[in-house]
């Protein structure tokens, strides 16, 4: 099968969160399947010097955004056997950081645009569009209203994934003629809540919608967990299905990992020991045995971190230690430097998006700790598994999906329901007791590090549900 990923970011490119690794690794395991699977993202400025120095030009090209004609460079490279191709346009992806500038909205409705306009001249034609979150939501209506009837393009089906449905790109409807050139008559595809909604555009026009993990997908159809969109999702819910994201499991592989201290192994996982000691060195925490606690993580609200301010000194009174690293919105920033000042050596606090810090937090802590409010998937806690680190999570999302308490027998990590900082509360005393029982313990690490969480099984639920789309039009066209 032919099948183009669309996103705004892709490991080993521009990542700013889990998406990134999603799109840096899906396409590596349907590749290993013998399908041919290329990628496309924007040419941010960002992109390192050596990554950028495997790129070709192909062709420049003009794509409209409404009456405006902007300049469009068309690159390719390829990496580790898969095909990346990058849009470029210096005045949309030169600037400091990804998103967050007032013209967002304009930066991919040319790239959503800029996306099917290559397609004419890469002489490569997709069976399957597989687009994630919003930024990449235009593509299917796009496609649905005006690319389907065009040469080239007929067949093509659009799979949207959606990452996080809080974000949506939700504009004011002067957008629908300023910069998106859709007529008054498919308004409606965009329309909802007086807003012109992106999402709900994918969702319209897509084919099939998929969310991250199968909890996900019907927590999304309750008002609660949907900011807004369950209305329309619970009317395309014939559509939805959720399927699990896997993990780069070359990437974090203890046994091999370059960025650790000592490799390690289920099978010997005595290394794990120096990875902590050498943890707790970096930084600057006490030495010694008692627990330590992992956060690696966005400091945003859904995240649960006012979870943790609760209870957050009851947990150091315990004996916990924590290493911390994120960034993200300053009220949580500016808690966790407070604590860091307040109880040297045993909290640490290192703000930014540092990858090679955070393989090493996942090696050298005992715990990690993820009390979402939300999680569409989460791949953190299927990380800290794959090196031994137990995970204490509340039941939401691909959190309740991957980690099952060590309450019963063939328990993983710790789980507790409420967004209630008590209940939290709990679950990390129940830890921190089988943490003390090293048979108990032991045992518990060996079973997470067990678990498989490659994306082997999920790549064939794709190939499943893109075969499925596939033949739905053979059983049309024989009809
Ligand atoms: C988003 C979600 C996260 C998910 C990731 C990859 O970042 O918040 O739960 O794991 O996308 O799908």
């Amino acid at each position: 099968m032919k099948i183009l990923f669309a996103a705004s970011e892709a490991v080993p490119f521009a990542a700013s969160g889990g998406l990134a690794d999603v799109t840096g690794s899906l396409p590596k395991a349907l590749t290993a399947k013998g399908h041919d699977c290329r990628v496309v993202i924007p040419l941010y400025s960002s992109i390192r010097p050596e990554l950028r120095a495997k790129m070709e030009f192909i062709k420049n090209i003009t794509v409209d955004v409404s009456w405006r004609k902007q300049y469009c460079g068309i690159f390719k490279a390829v990496l580790n056997g898969i095909t990346y191709y990058f849009i470029d346009n210096e005045y949309y992806y030169s600037r400091e950081g990804m998103y967050g500038f007032y013209d967002d909205c304009e930066r991919f409705v040319f790239f959503d645009r800029a996306v099917l306009e290559m397609l004419k001249y890469v002489g490569f034609t997709p069976e399957i569009i597989h687009c994630n979150d919003w930024q990449t939501a235009l593509i299917p209506v796009y496609y649905s209203v005006y690319y389907k009837y065009q040469q080239g393009y007929d067949g093509i089906k659009n799979v949207f994934t959606i990452h996080n449905i809080e974000y949506q790109g939700k504009y004011g409807k002067e957008v629908l003629s300023e910069l998106m050139s859709i007529p008054m008559y498919n308004a409606g595809l965009l329309d909802y809540d007086g807003y012109v909604n992106m999402l709900k555009g994918a969702i319209e026009t897509a084919d099939k919608i998929t969310t991250v993990s199968p909890s996900y997908a019907w927590e999304i159809l309750d008002p609660w967990y949907a900011h807004g969109l369950d209305r329309i999702l619970v009317t395309k819910q014939y559509k939805l299905r959720g399927i699990l994201n896997g993990i780069d499991t070359e990437l974090y592989d203890p046994s091999k990992d370059p960025e650790i201290t000592k490799n390690f192994s289920a099978r010997n996982v005595s290394g794990k020991a120096e990875c902590k000691r050498t943890l707790l060195e970096e930084l600057n925490l006490d030495p010694g045995n008692e627990p330590v606690i992992g956060i690696v993580t966005r400091f945003v609200r859904h995240k649960g971190i006012d979870l943790i301010r609760c209870v957050f000194e009851e947990m150091i009174q315990m004996g916990f230690k924590f290493a911390v690293l994120g960034s993200g919105e300053k009220i949580y920033e500016d808690f966790f430097s407070e604590m860091a000042a307040r109880y040297p050596g045993k909290v640490s606090v290192s703000l930014g998006f540092i990858p090679e810090l955070s393989h090493r937090i996942y090696a050298g802590s005992d715990m990690f700790l993820m009390p979402s409010l939300s999680e569409p998937c989460g791949l953190a806690q299927m990380i800290s598994m794959r090196y031994g680190t137990i995970p204490i999570v509340r039941e939401t999302g691909g959190l309740r999906d991957t980690v099952r308490d060590n309450g019963g027998i063939d328990g993983n990590g710790f789980t507790f329901k409420t967004i209630n900082a008590n209940d939290m509360l709990d679950a990390v005393k129940r830890a921190f007791r089988d943490y003390n029982d090293k048979k108990v313990w032991d045992a518990l690490v060996k079973r997470a590090m067990k678990c498989d969480f490659s994306w082997s099984a999920s790549a064939d639920d794709y190939i499943d549900l893109y075969e499925e789309l596939l033949q739905d039009d053979l059983l049309e066209a024989d009809a």
